[in-house]
């Protein structure tokens, strides 16, 4: 083998932790699968049926970049309406998770700050340090809320944006409105750019979703169909922002991911005309059902949003308990420290079927 096969840039970096557990469910007869996080309903029939038509269709070439007109034009004249900013640009891209790299290369240069906000997604630090830059780590435990006050104190010269996720991934927390625009007012007096990661929502079960681009032209919106509409696998996502930085995304994407899949794109059109309520409830009562029955058991605060809840570990430590629970109850969460440097809390992502969710807190009791 070559003495140094591996670049240092991939060297540096681990598998995903959520990867670890997928891969110990694999090897589990019948575990109790509480880690993943993706929808546990069907991708809208409607999407389903524009799979098969694109596909006999012959759509299977590469689209423009950007993607297919009706998809781009549609989602563009819909964020424009919503925020009233009639000059906002959109480019559809291979998942949230293309979106979120192209606007990240779009955006920070090596040395540049970036703030996030820990827990975090685990794409979030990977991506910056891939790029060069540094994450600069605001703890949010143990209200998991952002506090503008901090976040104003983190801001240096070297800060470029600040990674924002509400409802946030693991924690299921939401920002309430009068935050989010506080945030939006300072990046904009410092001359930081908020990348808004709004792929959950669609599930906020407490109060209305606030976006922080509803408060400054300057935010960049990662947003997709992975969760909203069940279609993790058909890749599909999109970028929305100030025109220069959709440029760089959209001239970006011809180099790497050369556009989003185009069958998913097709679905992801029929999609949008789908009603979801029936779905977004069913999440709703799986998560009350889930604080009631461990309400008492477990130390949480109430997740406003996405699909997870992120209780304290008995014990203290996040890695400790999913081991146990792993070998006493053949039970899969993801421990805390996957999504940031406390491993204080764990991961249950509740959209499961109500037979596992059962058998999850029937476990999940037992280990408390
Ligand atoms: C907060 C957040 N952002 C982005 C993604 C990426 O989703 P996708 O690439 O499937 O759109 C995920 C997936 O879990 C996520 O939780």
């Amino acid at each position: 083998m070559h003495t140094r096969l591996i670049s240092r840039r991939a060297g540096a970096f681990d598998s995903s932790g959520i990867r670890k557990v997928f891969d110990l469910a694999a090897r589990l007869v019948d575990p109790i699968n509480l880690s993943i996080g993706q929808p546990d309903f069907e991708m809208p029939a409607a999407a389903r049926r524009a799979v098969h038509e694109a596909v006999d269709a012959g759509r299977n070439g590469y689209t423009p970049t950007q993607g297919i007109a009706p998809l781009r034009e549609r989602l563009e004249a819909r964020v424009r309406a919503e925020l009233g900013q009639p000059q906002r640009a959109l480019c559809v891209t291979s998942g949230s998770s293309g979106a979120l790299n192209l606007a990240l290369m779009a955006l920070v240069d090596p040395g540049d700050e970036v703030i996030i906000f820990e827990p975090a997604f685990v794409m979030y630090r990977p991506l910056v340090e891939f790029l060069g830059g540094r994450c600069v780590a605001l703890d949010t435990a143990p209200s998991f809320q952002v506090d503008v006050e901090r976040v104003a104190a983190a801001i240096t010269p070297a800060t470029k944006a600040i990674l924002l996720n509400t409802p946030a991934n693991p924690t299921g927390a939401v920002a309430a409105a009068g935050t989010v625009r506080d945030l939006a007012r300072l990046a904009d007096a410092r001359g930081v750019t908020i990348v808004s990661d709004e792929l959950y929502r669609s599930y906020c079960y407490d109060a209305p979703f606030a976006s922080p681009a509803l408060h400054s032209e300057n935010v960049v919106v990662i947003d997709g169909f992975s969760k909203s509409h069940a279609m993790t696998g058909w890749r599909v996502g999109w970028v929305h922002g100030p025109k220069p930085v959709v440029d760089a995304c959209t001239m970006l994407q011809q180099y790497t991911f050369v556009c989003a899949p185009q069958v998913g794109q097709w679905a992801a059109l029929a999609a949008l005309d789908a009603p979801m309520d029936v779905p977004l409830a069913e999440c709703r009562r799986k998560r009350d059902a889930l604080m009631a029955a461990l309400r008492g058991h477990y130390s949480f605060v109430q997740p406003g949003g996405a699909f997870y809840l992120y209780p304290e570990a008995p014990g203290g430590s996040g890695g400790a308990f999913a081991e146990r629970a792993v070998a006493e109850e053949r039970l899969l969460v993801v421990p805390g420290s996957v999504f940031g440097a406390a491993d204080t809390h764990f991961r249950i992502a509740y959209t499961v079927s109500d037979t596992t969710l059962e058998r999850g807190i029937a476990a999940l009791t037992r280990l408390a």
